[in-house]
C-alpha cells in the first residue's frame, strides 16, 4: 500500500506553552512513528509574518519553535522538518492558486470575517481597518503549503479545517478545468485535542491572554508559575473538590489514570493546596526536565537548529521542485 502524505504546519508567533505541548505538538508526534505515513512539519515563518513584524522578536521565535518540536522528539530521519522560507515554490504557487479563487472564498474565511466584523460593531467607517492583504490571502499561502507536496492529510485543530477546506476546492476547481489531477485534493485531520488546556486564570491558555505556563520556562520560574494557579481559599487540612479544581485539572494532563486517582484521594482527604501544588511541580518537571535541557542547548546552540531545517529544506526542495514542474506544465504550458 502506498504511504499517504502528512503535512501541518505551526506558526512561530510566540513562546510555546503547556498547551500548545499537550493539544499539538504532542498528538503530532505520536504520528511520526505511523509507517503509513509520510511526514512533513514546516515551520510556517512566513505567515507568522502577517502579525509579527520585529526581525529580532520574528527570529527569536523562529528559534523556539524549531527548538521545541526537536526537544519534544522530532526525528529529522522519519520527519521532513523544514521553514516556508527555505522553500521558494511555495510563493509561486501561491500566485497560481491565487489565479483560481473567488475573492468571495477570502470574503468567508474566518480569521478575516472576524476582524472586519469587530471593524463594523466598533463602529469603524472602514470595515477593512488594521486588515493587510497578507492577512486576508493567509489561506492561499496555506494552500499553496499544503498542495505543494500532493498531501492527503493534514492534522490541524477545529480552527483551521475552513483552511483545509479551501484548500480542497481550489485543487478540485483546477483538476476540473485541466480535466486531469493536477492537485491531490486534501483532507482535514482534526486532531481531538486533549479537552482545552485551562491557563493560569482558569480561562483557556493563550498567548493572547498572558496567561500561559511557557513549556520550558526555567525551573525556578515554573514553580513560581505553579504557585500562582488560583485555587479556592479552603484551610489547609478542608478536604478539596478535585472537581472543581485547576490543580486537579492540570495534574490530569501530566499524570497516569491511577496517578490522578491517588491524588485525588490526598485532595479529598484535605492536603494544603501548598502540597498539592507541589505535587503538581513535580509531576509537569518529571516530563520536561529532559527536553528542557535538550531545548535549552538547541537555544544555545542555533546553528544546530539550522543546519536541521537546511537538511529538511533540501529534502523537501526535491520534491516541490518537481511539483512545481509538473504544475507549471499543466496550468502555463511550461516544461522548465
Ligand atoms: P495561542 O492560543 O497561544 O496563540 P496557537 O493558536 O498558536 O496558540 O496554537 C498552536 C497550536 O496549539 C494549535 O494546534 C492549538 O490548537 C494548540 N493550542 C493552543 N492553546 C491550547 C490550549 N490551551 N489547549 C489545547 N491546545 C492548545
Ligand atoms: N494556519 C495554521 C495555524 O494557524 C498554520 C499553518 C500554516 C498550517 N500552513 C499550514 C497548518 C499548512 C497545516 C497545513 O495553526
Amino acid at each position: 500500500m502506498s504511504k499517504k502524505n502528512i503535512l501541518t504546519g505551526i506558526k512561530p508567533t510566540g513562546t510555546p506553552h503547556i498547551g500548545n505541548y499537550l493539544g499539538a505538538i504532542k498528538p503530532a508526534l505520536k504520528e511520526m512513528h505511523n509507517d503509513m505515513y509520510n511526514y512533513k512539519l514546516f515551520v510556517a515563518d512566513y505567515h507568522a509574518h502577517t502579525t509579527v513584524k520585529d526581525a529580532k522578536v520574528f527570529q527569536e521565535y523562529v528559534y523556539e519553535i524549531a527548538a521545541t518540536w526537536l526537544a519534544c522528539g522530532l526525528d529529522p530521519e522519519k520527519v521532513t522538518f523544514y521553514a516556508q522560507v527555505d522553500v521558494p515554490e511555495l510563493f509561486e504557487l501561491t500566485w497560481l492558486l491565487a489565479c483560481h479563487t473567488p475573492k468571495g472564498d477570502l470574503n468567508r474565511a474566518h480569521a478575516y470575517k472576524a476582524l472586519v466584523q469587530a471593524n463594523v460593531e466598533k463602529g469603524n467607517k472602514d470595515p477593512d481597518h488594521g486588515v493587510n492583504v497578507g492577512l486576508f490571502t493567509y489561506p492561499l499561502l496555506m494552500a499553496a503549503d499544503i498542495l505543494l507536496f500532493d498531501t492527503n492529510l493534514v492534522p490541524v485543530g477545529k480552527d483551521q479545517i475552513q483552511h483545509v477546506e479551501i484548500a480542497r476546492s481550489i485543487a478540485s476547481r483546477i483538476n476540473a478545468l485541466y480535466k486531469t489531477e493536477v492537485l491531490v485534493e486534501p483532507e482535514a485531520l482534526v486532531v481531538d485535542a486533549v479537552a482545552v488546556v485551562p491557563g493560569l486564570d482558569g480561562r483557556k491558555m493563550s498567548k493572547s491572554y498572558d496567561n500561559t505556563i511557557p513549556l520550558f520556562c526555567p525551573e525556578k520560574r515554573l514553580k513560581k508559575l505553579v504557585n500562582r494557579i488560583t485555587t479556592d481559599s479552603s484551610e489547609p487540612d478542608a478536604p478539596k473538590d478535585p472537581e472543581n479544581s485547576l490543580i486537579f485539572d492540570y495534574y490530569k494532563l501530566f499524570a497516569s489514570h491511577k496517578e490522578s486517582e491517588a491524588f485525588k484521594s490526598q485532595l479529598m482527604g484535605g492536603i494544603s493546596w501548598g502540597e498539592a501544588k507541589a505535587q503538581l511541580f513535580e509531576k509537569i518537571n518529571d516530563e520536561v526536565k529532559g527536553p528542557r535541557e535538550i531545548y535549552n542547548k538547541l537555544m544555545e546552540n542555533k546553528d544546530q537548529i539550522d543546519k536541521f531545517l537546511k537538511e529538511g529544506a533540501e529534502k523537501a526542495r526535491v520534491v516541490a521542485i518537481e511539483n512545481m514542474k509538473r504544475i507549471r506544465g499543466h496550468l502555463l504550458g511550461y516544461q522548465k
